[in-house]
């Protein structure tokens, strides 16, 4: 309840909130991509949300839609006629394409949320920087892969950078705004400024493994499953005692399998890579164990604990 009370807050400032980008193309119709592209949409932009499966984008405009119902609910409750009118506005104000190139060329800003794959990622950003106008900025969404690596493959490198929004979207108020080695101050307050547009509060972080919050959620989402793994406690009392003991809105095992299990595998093999010599950053065999048996958290229906398949 309290966290849609503060997005009721966070919504009707951002409105204020100034930003000389006005359209915002979102690449990736998952749950990060949608959740983008509806808080930009709700704070007015014009959002191009970008999926090479149309499949998806029904899907995520789709889910979109519940979700303004929602925001809708709590900001417009004693006046349902504004509500719908916000509904039907914010969801006017997002188009979709299944071309990145074409959706680049109409783009003040991209932000691509797709596949946490290098390679694919240098594909996709190739192609952007060719398509974009020169006045473009071009921003990853990655949760762990170097902002510098990821734009290692353009022209603009002044004009490249990290935004990184957290899970839900539309309830979690930070936004990460990286600064790589080459990006420009005016990239750096534009890419502030759109974040405070879009209701967020922003944070600065260097191009650093996992920027602020990763590099510490992730090893304490670890550390508790290694806690498991030994046999320490039980699942629930680990999740317990720390929505209890600490204040979290969730135990790190509850959190782990909302994250997915895969991604906090693939968060930690990229690391450990990089940093075999880090302890926090080794493998955890009951963590390739479950992934590998395909349980990998609240998506596939189950990991830590069970879920009802979505
Ligand atoms: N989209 C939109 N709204 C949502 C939502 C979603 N996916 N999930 C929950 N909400 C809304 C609910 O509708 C509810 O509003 P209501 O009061 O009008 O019903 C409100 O948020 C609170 O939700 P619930 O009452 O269902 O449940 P909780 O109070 O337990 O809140 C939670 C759910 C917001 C997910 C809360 O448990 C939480 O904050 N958990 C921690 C999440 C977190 O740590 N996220 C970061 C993950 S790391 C990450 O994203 C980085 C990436 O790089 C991996």
């Amino acid at each position: 309840m309290m966290q849609f009370g503060l997005i009721a807050r966070k919504f009707s400032s951002s409105a204020s909130v100034q930003s000389a980008i006005k359209n915002v193309t979102v690449i990736g119709g998952g749950l990060m991509g949608s959740g983008i592209a509806q808080v930009s949409a709700q704070a007015g932009q014009n959002v191009t949300l970008v999926d090479v499966s149309p499949d998806v984008l029904a899907k995520a405009q789709k889910s979109i839609g519940a979700n303004l119902g929602r925001v809708a609910k709590k900001v417009y409750k004693d006046n349902p006629q504004e509500g719908e009118k916000f509904v039907s506005e914010s969801l006017g104000r997002i188009k979709t394409l299944t071309d990145p190139v074409a959706a680049a060329k109409t783009a003040d800003l991209v932000v691509e949320a797709i596949v946490e794959n290098m390679d694919v990622k240098h594909k996709l950003f190739k192609q952007l920087d060719e398509a974009a106008p020169q006045h473009t900025i071009l921003a990853s969404n990655t949760s762990s892969l170097s902002i510098n690596e990821i734009g290692s493959v353009v022209k603009r490198k002044d004009r490249f950078g990290g935004l990184h929004f957290f899970n839900p979207v539309p309830v979690m108020r930070l936004l990460e705004v990286v600064k790589g080695a080459e990006t420009s101050e005016a990239t750096y307050n534009a890419m502030m400024a759109w974040g405070k547009a879009v209701g967020k509060t922003c944070i600065t972080c260097k191009d650093t493994p996992g920027f602020v919050v990763n590099r510490l959620l992730v090893p304490y989402i670890c550390e508790a499953i290694r806690l498991y793994e030994r046999g320490d406690a039980s699942a629930r009392d680990i999740d317990i005692a720390m929505k209890l003991g600490a204040g979290y809105p969730m135990g790190p095992l509850e959190l782990a399998d909302y994250v997915g299990l895969d991604t906090n595998k693939f968060i930690l093999d990229g690391w450990h890579k990089k940093y075999p010599d880090q302890v926090l950053f080794k493998p955890i065999p009951l963590l390739n164990k479950l992934v590998s048996e395909g349980k990998l958290g609240v998506k596939s229906g189950e990991g830590f604990y069970k879920y009802e398949k979505k």
